[in-house]
């Protein structure tokens, strides 16, 4: 187990700082209003700005050569006619070869839908999305691509992120105040992903009949604090320690469509982030993180917004400081 320190916590984030996003590009393109209505977590739920849909429109389709047809911003919006449109199909050989956590070919297999068809949520955060030819359409618009490529389920896949956070402090305890801002640094539990070396929450994807809340603990504890390679009785100690903190009063920060490179015009990712915070850092703070299954590192970092983090997390966080009012 790696003993958490906070001596490293400055060295982690002129590394992160180095690593730049590798689909980045600005915040163009058409994107439609996120709705976050009423929060699943918190009596306050906040709104933050509306996923760009950019990845989405990456050139190379991630961990494969599939180039794209180039979707102009102009272009991006269904509505807006195109009959020179002609996407490129691609769906991952991880994901042609049946896995259980797959849809088949759509034809034979016609799911319900815009549903909750069986354990598996086919609906939307953002209401009800549109079909053509019986496939789904992509909600924030064409990405130049079209099947399932790396995502298990036509449609909407579900993730959720969960950011734990808690005061920086020195070895006396009081928090740490960033030089500039003045305001006091929170920190994150942050991993490094095996798919792509990215930085990113310890998120992960909801299990067919899982409730959210439960994806959010599942996943902090086998991402960050490796609960799948534990012994049942430290497992059990692990849950102990962190239920608490996850049956407080989360803030959500994020409910909705995800700009993910790995989304097409038929399937992409949408997610629930929620903040939950140790105010007195002798909760979670004190668990020994250790990185396990889809993470290669874990640490607790600095938030800050010079960070190069997957997909929107970067967004996440910032909602997060401004919230708790910390440097950012
Ligand atoms: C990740 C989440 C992320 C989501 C959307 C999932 O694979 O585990 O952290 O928010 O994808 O990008």
């Amino acid at each position: 187990m790696k003993a958490v320190s906070r001596n490293w916590v400055a060295s982690v984030h002129v590394a992160l700082s180095l690593i730049g996003l590798p689909y980045a590009a600005g915040t163009s393109g058409v994107c439609r209003k996120n709705a976050i209505s009423r929060s699943l977590f918190s009596s306050k739920s906040v709104y933050m700005s509306p996923a760009a849909h950019v990845k989405a429109r990456c050139p190379v389709y991630p961990g494969s050569d599939t180039r794209r047809f180039p979707v102009p911003d102009d272009k991006v919006d269904w509505d807006t006619d195109w009959p020179q449109y002609s996407p490129v199909n691609y769906t991952a050989p991880t994901v042609l070869k049946k896995p259980v956590w797959a849809d088949p070919e759509i034809g034979p297999f016609s799911p319900q839908f815009n549903s909750l068809d069986g354990s598996v949520d086919r609906r939307s955060h953002e209401g009800s999305y549109r079909l053509q030819n019986g496939k789904p359409l992509n909600p924030h618009g064409r990405t130049g691509l079209e099947g399932q490529g790396l995502l298990g389920r036509w449609g909407p896949n579900h993730a959720a992120d969960p950011i734990v956070t808690r005061w920086k402090r020195v070895s006396t305890g009081q928090r740490v105040h960033h030089t500039n801002s003045q305001l006091p640094v929170l920190q994150f539990v942050s991993i490094k992903r095996l798919d792509c070396g990215e930085w990113a929450i310890p998120g992960g994807m909801v299990d067919p009949g899982e409730r959210i809340s439960q994806t959010l603990q599942r996943e902090f504890s086998e991402e960050a604090l490796n609960s799948l390679q534990a012994s049942p009785s430290e497992r059990e100690k692990i849950q102990k320690r962190i239920t608490e903190l996850f049956n407080s009063a989360g803030l959500q920060v994020y409910k909705g469509y995800v700009d993910d490179p790995r989304n097409t015009d038929n399937a992409w990712m949408e997610t629930v982030a929620v903040n939950f915070h140790d105010e007195s850092g002798n909760s979670v703070s004190e668990l020994p993180l250790q990185a396990g299954d889809d993470a290669g590192q874990v640490s607790w970092i600095d938030v800050d917004s010079s960070l190069a983090l997957y997909a929107n997390h970067l967004h996440f966080l910032e909602t997060v400081a401004k919230e708790r009012n910390a440097h950012w």
